[in-house]
């Protein structure tokens, strides 16, 4: 460690924790911390608002060529904005999770937020990248790969107890269904499918706590570093 390049790619699907455990792992590496999945939100709240057809690819495409957004990467401290507004709650919310999909299959979309993203992570040296295709397109030669799994109950388990905390209800069947509905999309469309890469360590978060995690991603990022 200390303060030399080191680029950690950090993919999964969603509840198994990975935004939280992204950003304390990069905190305890002294790192910059990027999370990509706030991109696709924020290009699919631009779509949103300019009322766009989600089953119109090329008017999205459209729509998202000239993003006006700005991304924070500090690990402590959460900057999304869109045409100088912020936006980190609004990408957070039901609408922008709903559409999110439709938006990220997009071909020219993702080579665009992919560009930016190869772009933040080599002027940053020192950065954990969080989504869902990092180790397997956006940045191959990382340094460490990570793989976060869990079970669909689990990760349903774990946006239930969110949603009860944050005052948006108590529906784990839904939460459930949802879960699956997601995975299925993820990983069968046809542009960057959700999968772990050859190279990635896979690590199963259903038993851990946070704690337990950032431990155990720590050891296999020093595991993966002394490897090379
Ligand atoms: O991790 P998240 O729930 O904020 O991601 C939002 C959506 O964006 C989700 O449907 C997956 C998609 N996504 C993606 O396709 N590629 C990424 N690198 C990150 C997120």
């Amino acid at each position: 460690t200390g303060d030399s390049a080191l680029v950690v790619a950090m993919d999964g699907p969603s509840g198994t924790g990975k935004s939280s455990v992204s950003r304390r792992l990069a905190a305890r590496l002294g790192a910059r911390y990027l999370d990509t999945g706030a991109m696709y939100r924020v290009a699919t709240l631009r779509v949103l608002r300019a009322g766009v057809d989600l089953t119109d690819p090329a008017a999205i495409a459209d729509t998202v060529a000239a993003l006006p957004l700005s991304i924070g990467t500090d690990p402590s401290h959460e900057v999304v904005e869109l045409d100088g507004d912020d936006v980190s709650a609004e990408i957070r919310g039901d609408a922008v999770t709903k559409a999110v999909s439709a938006v990220s299959a997009v071909g020219p979309v993702r080579e665009q937020l992919v560009a930016l993203q190869r772009e933040i992570a080599a002027v940053s040296g020192r950065i954990v990248v969080e989504g869902r295709d990092i180790g397997t397109v956006v940045l191959t030669d990382a340094d460490a790969k990570i793989y976060l799994t869990a079970s669909a109950q689990a990760r349903a388990q774990r946006r239930n107890a969110q949603n009860i905390r944050e005052g948006r209800g108590d529906d784990y069947q839904a939460v459930l269904a949802d879960v699956q509905r997601r995975d299925t999309l993820d990983s069968t469309r046809t542009v960057s499918p959700l999968r772990p890469a050859d190279d990635a360590v896979l690590v199963d978060t259903s038993e851990l706590t946070l704690d337990q995690t950032i431990d155990e991603l720590y050891r296999v990022v020093a595991q993966q570093l002394s490897a090379t």
